[in-house]
């Protein structure tokens, strides 16, 4: 079973770029030029006005390079980041990297790309511009076959760079052996005007009223498009006269041109105006989202006696029939999206109208409730459910979350809302993330507080999954300690099972069995599954298999197993799994112990759990080994050393991965001999961490 999701980036190599939602017109020499210039030179920032279609042309050049990057095209889109110091994680997290690691980002950043052959795209860079130009010197200084391709309002201001800007679409009559039919600007305006209006045609009659609304909107793509679904209650006659009116009205009597920046804000005034007023309210605050949105979150976030509810969708209708609204539809539901520009002065406006404070808080507790939600559902039937929803919601939260951050006096919330969000941190790959934040929040709420015992469990948890024991261990005392004195039953047992799972990845057996039973024992009422009693289980198996307590390892397992099923719990019953393949090649009973480290990769799939698959795929080398299948487990070898190069600390330093490691290593070296081992190994290192699943899995045709 392969449910049909979106592929969190970092998985697969060939890189992340978004569908284009609508068809592309012209711009066949800027493409060629911007080709160009991305062969002779390393950075090529696009620049122009807002508007003008610079995303728009790097998205389409994007797709048409990508066959020459063998290591994929990847697209960070910043705009919406508010938070400079949050550039480089976001730009990891695109990569797909920010996920594990404890280093320094930069250090693991510059070393994952390293001698790849990729392109990195940027998108908007114009607003954190400085923190855009320190960060692209740098991996490109590290990275000798990395390009970078930005899009910003004005450049980087690196020497090396090459600065390509957007013009305008050429405007009818610019080039007087062109015909009107084939020229840019009224290609657009005709395709958008056929979406909105089917039976439109271009034709003799019309030609000149839209080469001249074309000529008056100067060509930007974004002003065209805003008029041309006025054709649905206008003729084009009708949308000429009442854009001429008002520009003129703005260029003062005379017909002088407006410069192009107000052309557009005056197009985008008076789409506005040509708003109902609810539409327009809704428009602006809309622009409290980021990135995209469902239509359940602007049902909640941007209703009030003035927009009921129950208007809101036909609402939001109507503005994605005005083009205000981009909507994108994939078998997760549909989404919306204000474009770029629109969202800047929905944002204005709701500035204007004094209500962005309301909204923001409105915005912040509809995702709390959704984090509430999901941490409540966690252990169920839909975690997958959940993990493609939190990923997809991710550019929300960080809003959420530096909304809480920055405004005085909101603080407390932002622990809430990030310990409630511990499976995302830490189940769907994002435990460095959830780590700068906690410890940001931490700082923020000094006193003792049940919230802080919570934040400070979590906290504990991600810096295991990062393999900083010491760190997670020190957490773990501190939330502890904190939750003695404020009389926080639920964290002290929790305390405990963080410091089993820190004492274990430090080879503490015996410290590690007695806290973590702890943890179980005092677990009396079942609810907290997860992060609780289930990893606590499996957590203890690993031990009681380290001290050669096999037949007590796998009863704990098969009754840690019978609740996840019970309970429809996936993502522990992998880490349940694994640990029976240990058990089970421990006990030479290879064959068992194949099936559930298969299973395991299987479900682990699904989440794209990083950390867990490469704990799974040393396990699976292992008994490769042993079933002398060495080659193979020398090929998982070298796909482990490259992909935990990305992921943190190689086997978490944890003493029951790497015992088993290095055998597994002198077992190939012996078998092979040193020259077909490396050979084999190498071949590995090819390996991206989904293809080295395949492998493993044996569904990759087995090396010759
Ligand atoms: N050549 C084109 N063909 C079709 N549509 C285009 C073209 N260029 C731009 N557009 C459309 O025009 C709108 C604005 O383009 P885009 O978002 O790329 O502008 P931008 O320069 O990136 O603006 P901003 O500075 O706000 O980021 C988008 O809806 C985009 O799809
Ligand atoms: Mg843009």
């Amino acid at each position: 079973m392969r449910l049909p999701m979106a592929t969190p980036t970092g998985w697969r190599r060939e890189g992340n770029l978004p569908a284009e939602l609508t068809s592309f017109v012209g711009r066949t020499r800027l493409l060629a030029n911007l080709k160009r210039h991305l062969a002779e030179s390393r950075l090529v920032t696009v620049t122009g006005i807002g508007g003008v279609g610079k995303s728009r042309t790097v998205l389409r050049l994007a797709h048409q390079v990508r066959a020459h990057y063998p290591d994929g095209v990847w697209f960070a889109d910043l705009a919406r980041l508010q938070d400079a110091g949050m550039v480089k994680h976001t730009i990891s997290s695109a990569l797909g990297i920010a996920d594990q690691s404890s280093r320094a980002e930069s250090e693991s950043l510059s070393e994952w790309v390293g001698e790849r052959d990729m392109l990195l795209i940027i998108d908007t860079c114009e607003h954190l511009i400085q923190g855009c130009a320190e960060l692209v010197h740098e991996l490109l200084e590290a990275a000798p076959n990395l390009k970078v391709l930005a899009t910003s309002r004005q450049s980087l201001h690196l020497p090396y760079e090459h600065v390509v800007p957007v013009p305008p679409l050429q405007v009818p009559g610019e080039d007087p052996a062109e015909s009107l039919f084939t020229n840019e600007s009224v290609q657009l305006f005709a395709v958008r005007a056929g979406a909105s209006v089917p039976d439109f045609q271009l034709d003799e009659d019309n030609i000149e009223a839209v080469a001249e609304l074309c000529r008056r909107l100067d060509g930007i793509p974004l002003a065209i498009e805003l008029a041309a679904v006025r054709l649905r209650a206008l003729s084009v006659e009708q949308i000429l006269g009442l854009l001429t009116d008002r520009f003129s009205l703005l260029a003062g009597a005379s017909r002088t041109a407006l410069p192009r920046h107000q052309t557009l804000r005056a197009a985008i005034g008076w789409s506005h105006e040509l708003c109902e007023p609810a539409e327009r309210l809704l428009w602006a605050r809309l622009s409290v989202f980021a990135g995209d949105f469902e239509l359940d979150a602007a049902r909640f976030v941007c209703s009030d006696g003035r927009l009921p509810a129950e208007d809101i969708t036909d609402l939001v209708t109507g503005l994605v029939e005005k083009s205000i609204l981009l909507i994108r539809s994939n078998h997760a539901g549909v989404r919306y999206k204000l474009i770029d520009t629109l969202a800047e002065y929905g944002e204005e406006w709701l500035d204007k109208l004094g209500q962005s404070e309301q909204l923001r808080r409105r915005h912040f507790d509809y995702y709390l409730s959704l984090a509430q939600r999901g941490e409540d559902a966690w252990s169920g039937p839909r975690q997958i459910y959940w993990f493609v929803r939190m990923r997809q919601e991710h550019d929300n939260v960080r809003v959420a979350l530096e909304y809480a951050l920055k405004t005085p006096g909101k603080e407390p919330l932002a622990l809430v809302l990030l310990s409630s969000l511990w499976f995302m941190w830490v189940c769907c790959g994002f435990a460095r993330e959830g780590r700068l934040y906690l410890e940001r929040a931490l700082e923020a709420n000094p006193m003792p507080s049940k919230e802080r015992c919570k934040a400070l469990w979590v906290l504990s948890y991600l810096k295991s999954a990062q393999g900083d024991s010491v760190g997670a261990q020190r957490t773990a005392e501190m939330c502890s300690t904190e939750a003695v004195r404020v009389g926080d039953s639920r964290a002290v047992i929790l305390a405990s099972k963080m410091q089993g799972t820190a004492a274990l990845l430090q080879g503490d057996l015996q410290k590690a069995s007695a806290l973590l039973g702890v943890a179980i024992e005092f677990n009396t009422d079942n609810k907290e599954l997860n992060p609780g009693l289930l990893p606590a289980i499996v957590e203890l198996a690993i031990v009681l298999t380290s001290q050669g307590e096999f037949y007590e390892a796998e009863s704990l397992l098969q009754d840690c197993l019978q609740v996840c099923t019970e309970r429809g719990e996936l993502w522990v019953s992998s880490y349940a799994h694994w640990a029976l393949s240990v058990t089970r090649l421990h006990t030479t009973r290879l064959d068992l112990a194949l099936d559930n480290a298969r299973e395991s990769l299987r479900i682990k799939r699904h989440f794209h759990d990083k950390l867990g698959t490469l704990i799974t795929l040393e396990t699976s080398a292992r008994i490769y080994a042993a079933q002398k299948k060495v080659e193979l487990a020398s090929r998982l070898l070298g796909a482990l050393h490259q992909n935990w190069r990305s992921a943190g600390l190689p086997m978490l330093g944890a003493p029951f991965l790497t015992v088993d490691h290095e055998k597994c290593v002198k077992e190939c070296e012996r078998s092979l001999g040193i020259d077909a081992y490396k050979q084999a190994f190498v071949r590995g290192t090819e390996l991206d961490l989904d293809e080295a699943t395949t492998l493993a899995l044996g569904d990759m045709d087995a090396p010759s």
